[in-house]
């Protein structure tokens, strides 16, 4: 997706969007590298966040995060219970606001589109940055094709779809992506719950993934997954970033260490530090940080 696709066609004669093409570099030749085997479609893009703030009716659980998060890169967003890292992760794709009470200011840039902007149009915006939730939440009864083809259909672009058979081609290329397709192209029709934890994790994956996302934000996608589903995903995690941007939630310090690019530690709802996973785990800056990565509190 462009970000000039986050504003509707008429309100974008002014679109902030066709100023926004900056060099990609090493992420596009990573994007034709993917494309070589067939899987991915194009590359990420990358994010900045500028003077977040949220609030849950008077509470303010974000307080003023600035924060970059570059393309085809995964960062992790560590810290103690509490601190914000889900809000974080909910205030990028504007679904915090569908909390009651729930507000955020500031500005998140998509490519330098700020998707808090004018005339944004909030659908666009989660269909190019996907989520994938703690618990595997897949619609239970619905089978595992309508699962991935859900996400098509909600967002418009099943209609889009001239027929079964290229609807069809966009969920098995999904479930492809998403590492699940061997074991589950017998059991399409099979209900998403009939799968094991570790599946239905990739099959909300592979949903996210149907619609093109420039981003995923993944809040804790592990922590109900058993070492050997969890390796799954890091493995996973780590092809997709050829053709994604990603945010992961952790709790988990070995998973940081182990996927992300990069890493980022918040503490009561302010940004300690953001930097390259090795330095945040073998040198921070700030020893709250390294009080934190050490396991002295949290
Ligand atoms: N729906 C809500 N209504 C009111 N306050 C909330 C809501 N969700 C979160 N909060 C508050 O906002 C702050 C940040 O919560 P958040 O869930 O973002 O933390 P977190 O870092 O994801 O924690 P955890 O590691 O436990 O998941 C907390 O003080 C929390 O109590
Ligand atoms: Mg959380």
């Amino acid at each position: 997706m462009d970000p000039d696709e986050l504003v509707p066609a008429g309100a974008r004669a002014t679109s902030p969007g066709a100023a926004l093409a900056p060099a990609r570099g090493d992420a596009e030749q990573r994007a034709r590298d993917a494309s070589e085997d067939g899987r991915a479609r194009r590359a990420g893009l990358g994010m900045r966040l500028e003077q977040l703030r949220a609030f849950y009716g008077d509470a303010e659980a974000l307080r003023g995060i600035d924060l970059d998060f570059h393309a085809n890169e995964v960062t992790a967003i560590i810290g103690p219970s509490g601190c914000g890292k889900s809000t974080l992760v909910r205030c990028i794709n504007r679904m915090h606001e569908e909390i009651p009470g729930a507000r955020a200011e500031g500005s998140v840039l998509l490519q330098g589109l700020d998707v808090y902007g004018p005339g944004i149009d909030v659908v666009a915006v989660r269909r190019a940055i996907g989520m994938v939730f703690q618990k595997p939440n897949p619609f239970p009864t619905m089978s595992v094709f309508d699962n991935v083809a859900s996400g098509l259909r909600l967002s418009g672009q099943g209609r889009r779809e001239r027929s079964r058979a290229a609807l069809s081609e966009k969920v098995e290329l999904a479930l492809r992506s998403a590492g699940l397709w061997d074991e589950v192209s017998d059991r399409l029709a099979e209900p998403g719950a009939s799968l094991s934890g570790g599946q239905q994790q990739r099959l909300c994956i592979a949903r996210s993934l149907a619609v093109d996302p420039e981003v995923i934000l993944m809040d804790e996608p592990c922590s109900a997954l058993d070492p050997i589903a969890t390796l799954r995903i890091e493995e996973l995690i780590d092809e997709l970033k050829r053709s994604v941007t990603i945010v992961i939630v952790t709790h988990n310090m070995q998973q940081a260490a182990r996927v992300a690019d990069r890493t980022a530690f918040m503490l009561d709802g302010r940004l300690v530090e953001a930097g390259p996973t090795r330095e945040i785990f073998t040198n921070p800056s700030d020893p709250r940080t390294e009080d934190y990565v050490t396991g002295k509190f949290g």
